[in-house]
């Protein structure tokens, strides 16, 4: 079989590690490695190819001209690449962080009069973005329970609702957003719009990443990932993406441009030839260790609740099961747990120092996916945006603690648990 043709019939996690084999950003012929470029800007040899660059950025193209950095650059591209085969979508963009690709998707779909529509929990500065910033461009937001669906219809009747936005796995308290049912009524509401007013469906994948959960299967229109997560998964990197339908490219591209939130060729090189190549592994081995570790503090006297999709007392667990599935058929709930010591928030703080102290393998951190298992306190660290008398709203208790589980022996981490539960 000619290389070209390999990628079509080959599984997700050997496309991780050979991507396009002849990929139109670089001769391969030579290099097994894609090579890391460093230039931020491009030899043109005529004025007419500078134009021609210029006048055609954007634009689909068999052979991009490469011009400056911030427009576009071969590395990025080539991540670019990967990063769409694996979320099977038309095309990708990248960007410095999430909050770069999440922030410039917003701005391309909206304008002042719109209204977004997003699920109550969200990413602490998701919420800040929709809170705090588009308000002052006059896009309007709410914040409902995306799974509430009668809600989701009268806002969707609305014609000024144009972005409806959401996380596949909620942040952090790992809600499953029913991404059939909404990608249903969103296209069922479109269907009395004109071509010029569609509502479009803006996922966060970051909490399954494309080795769990692949939301364009699902009529999903946007997918964002934070790179910076599990993608990258050594905690070196930091970057942003959206998949996207390739119509949208070009405005995207305007929009990275000119709001300027490039991801560093150097972060796109290590991300592609680390962190892609070795997802799949690493967040096998995470989501084992998860399911364990989850198990454990289900079973321990101390624990009041536990959130993981992976456990049957998930009160999602059906939706789990339908959504969070790997490219090779597995179930994959994932490498991220939620937990609620039984006790006050004084409770809570004395075991959360007493590992961020004493814990070998765990570190208090926020980020999350790395190889390094991190522990925080999402009302008062990465959610911290969300106001006191909101968090409530949100769904989100004080006194939730999150876990990402990394690639420690699971006896490890679950010893380093138990002996700070045993001074509570
Ligand atoms: C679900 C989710 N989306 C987006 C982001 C933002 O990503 P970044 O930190 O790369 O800007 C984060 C960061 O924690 C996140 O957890």
């Amino acid at each position: 079989m000619a290389k070209s043709k390999v990628k079509s019939t080959k599984s997700p996690r050997t496309q991780a590690i050979h991507g396009e084999f002849l990929s139109k950003s670089w001769e391969f012929s030579h290099h097994l490695i894609p090579p890391m470029t460093a230039s931020t800007t491009f030899r043109l040899e005529s004025l007419g190819r500078g134009a021609e660059g210029f006048s055609t950025f954007g634009a689909p193209t068999e052979k991009p001209i490469w011009i400056y950095d911030r427009l576009e650059e071969p590395t990025t591209k080539m991540l670019e690449d990967q990063l769409a085969l694996l979320e099977k979508g038309e095309c990708a963009i990248t960007f410095g962080s999430g909050m770069g690709a999440i922030s410039s998707t917003l701005m391309t779909l909206l304008k002042a009069g719109d209204k977004v529509v997003a699920h109550k929990t969200l990413y602490g500065c998701t919420y800040s973005l929709l809170k705090n910033w588009l308000p002052r461009l006059d896009i309007e937001n709410h914040m409902i329970d995306i799974n509430d669906f009668k809600v989701l219809e009268d806002h969707l009747a609305d014609p000024a609702t144009r972005v409806v936005y959401f996380e596949s796995v909620s942040n952090p308290i790992l809600e499953i957003a029913d991404l059939e049912k909404i990608t249903g009524l969103v296209k069922q509401a479109n269907k009395k719009r004109g071509a010029d007013r569609k509502t479009y469906t803006v996922v966060d994948n970051t909490f399954p990443t494309p080795w769990a959960l692949r939301p364009i299967e699902w009529g999903v229109d946007f997918v964002i990932q934070s790179l910076t997560k599990n993608i990258s998964g050594f905690g070196t990197e930091m970057g942003g993406a959206v998949i996207a339908p390739k119509a949208f490219e070009g405005l995207l591209r305007m929009a990275r441009k000119d709001f300027g939130a490039i991801i560093h060729p150097y972060s796109a090189w290590h991300i592609l030839v680390y962190g892609i190549s070795t997802q799949a592994v690493r967040f096998e081995q995470q989501q084992s260790t998860a399911l364990k570790v989850a198990q454990f503090l289900e079973k321990h006297p101390k624990i009041e609740s536990v959130t993981y999709p992976g456990l049957k007392s998930h009160s999602q667990f059906k939706l789990a099961k339908k959504y969070l599935v790997s490219p090779e058929g597995d179930f994959s709930p994932g490498t991220m747990i939620s937990f609620q010591l039984k006790g006050n928030m004084k409770k809570c703080q004395k075991f959360v120092d007493d590992i961020a102290k004493n814990s070998y393998s765990i570190t208090l951190a926020v980020s999350l996916g790395l190889v390094k298992t991190l522990i925080e306190v999402p009302g008062f660290m990465t959610h911290s945006a969300i106001p006191d008398d909101k968090r409530g709203e949100s769904g989100i208790d004080p006194r939730a603690i999150r876990l990402s589980i990394g690639l420690e022996n699971s006896r490890d981490i679950i010893g380093d648990l138990e002996e700070a539960l045993n001074k509570i």
